[in-house]
């Protein structure tokens, strides 16, 4: 169901990679909600995912950037407002990636040159496109930006290594960005911890069926999947947040404030039982 929450919206979409992408859906309900959208993903992800198909159904178009690239990000920007015609409402930060998760490096053993990919992919690759964005002034006042990160940022997952260190810092920069861009230009910046969700950089980490199996019977809720994650984010674009900025937001369906559950223990339980 449709509310036009974001009639009149424009915004850019980092990192829709295919139809499982969190950013894709994002993408979607943003569209039904009435905004125009740019999309953004690497060359190379966009050569081997389908995001020219979304593009295509939402009648809108693909601009390829690296998110850490500067110079990448600038010409993101200056096309975004060429398409838009001026300036914009709200981002989407949906971009993540851990060579040493993907080469299954142990955190006690991780390779430094991979952890500087991590850190500059996963978290420096924000605060490098909110510098471009507040220097070219391309975000309307009152605009929205969010990114994406995932609670092994205050706790330890095994698995997630260095992915949790580049979430705190993801965060860390939406706080530290969110004082200067609301100041300056009543921009605000939140990001949202979600739920395990199977997608091709989740099913990257280690266990992930089991960590999601987990997650589903700590959290009262259930897991939150993509398509709420989606409707969430739209709130968080729309005038109905306005006053909401510099936040770590759980989207999680309680899993976050949770210790243990009965259905965790029961699984425990019968475990030790064997
Ligand atoms: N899937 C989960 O369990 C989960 C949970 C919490 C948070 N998140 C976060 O959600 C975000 C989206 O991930 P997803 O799960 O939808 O997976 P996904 O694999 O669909 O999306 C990750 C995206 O990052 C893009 N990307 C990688 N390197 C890039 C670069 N240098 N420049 C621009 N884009 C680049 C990829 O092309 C891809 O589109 C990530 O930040 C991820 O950490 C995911």
């Amino acid at each position: 169901m449709a509310y036009n929450l974001l009639k009149g919206k424009k915004g850019i979409v980092f990192g829709a990679l295919n139809e499982n992408s969190i950013a894709w859906k994002v993408a979607e309900r943003a569209a039904e909600e009435g905004a125009e959208l740019v999309l953004t993903n690497t060359e190379v992800s966009i050569r081997l995912g389908t995001i020219g198909q979304l593009a295509e159904r939402l009648g809108t178009i693909v601009v390829p950037a690296d998110a850490t690239s500067v110079e990448d990000l600038e010409n993101l920007t200056d096309r975004a407002m060429e398409h838009f015609g001026g300036k914009f409402d709200f981002v989407l930060h949906s971009v993540g990636m851990s060579p040493n998760v993907r080469k299954g490096r142990a955190y006690g053993d991780l390779d430094y040159g991979f952890l500087s990919k991590t850190l500059d992919i996963s978290a420096i690759s924000f605060h490098k496109m909110l510098q471009v964005l507040m220097r070219k002034d391309a975000i309307n006042d009152w605009g929205s930006i969010v990114a994406l990160t995932y609670i092994a940022a205050q706790r330890t997952f095994a698995g997630y290594s260095d992915m949790a260190d580049a979430k705190a810092l993801l965060e860390s920069f939406a706080r530290s960005f969110g004082a200067e861009y609301g100041r300056k230009h009543h921009v605000r910046i939140n990001t949202v911890s979600q739920s395990p969700t199977m997608t091709t950089a989740g099913s990257g980490i280690a266990g992930m069926t089991d960590m999601l199996d987990f997650a589903e019977r700590m959290s009262p809720l259930g897991n939150a999947t993509a398509e709420d994650c989606a409707n969430y984010v739209v709130t968080l674009f729309s005038d109905l947040t306005r006053k909401v900025t510099m936040q770590n937001l759980y989207h999680d369906g309680g899993y976050s404030s949770m210790g243990l559950s009965e259905d965790v223990m029961r699984v425990y339980t019968q475990g030790l039982a064997k």
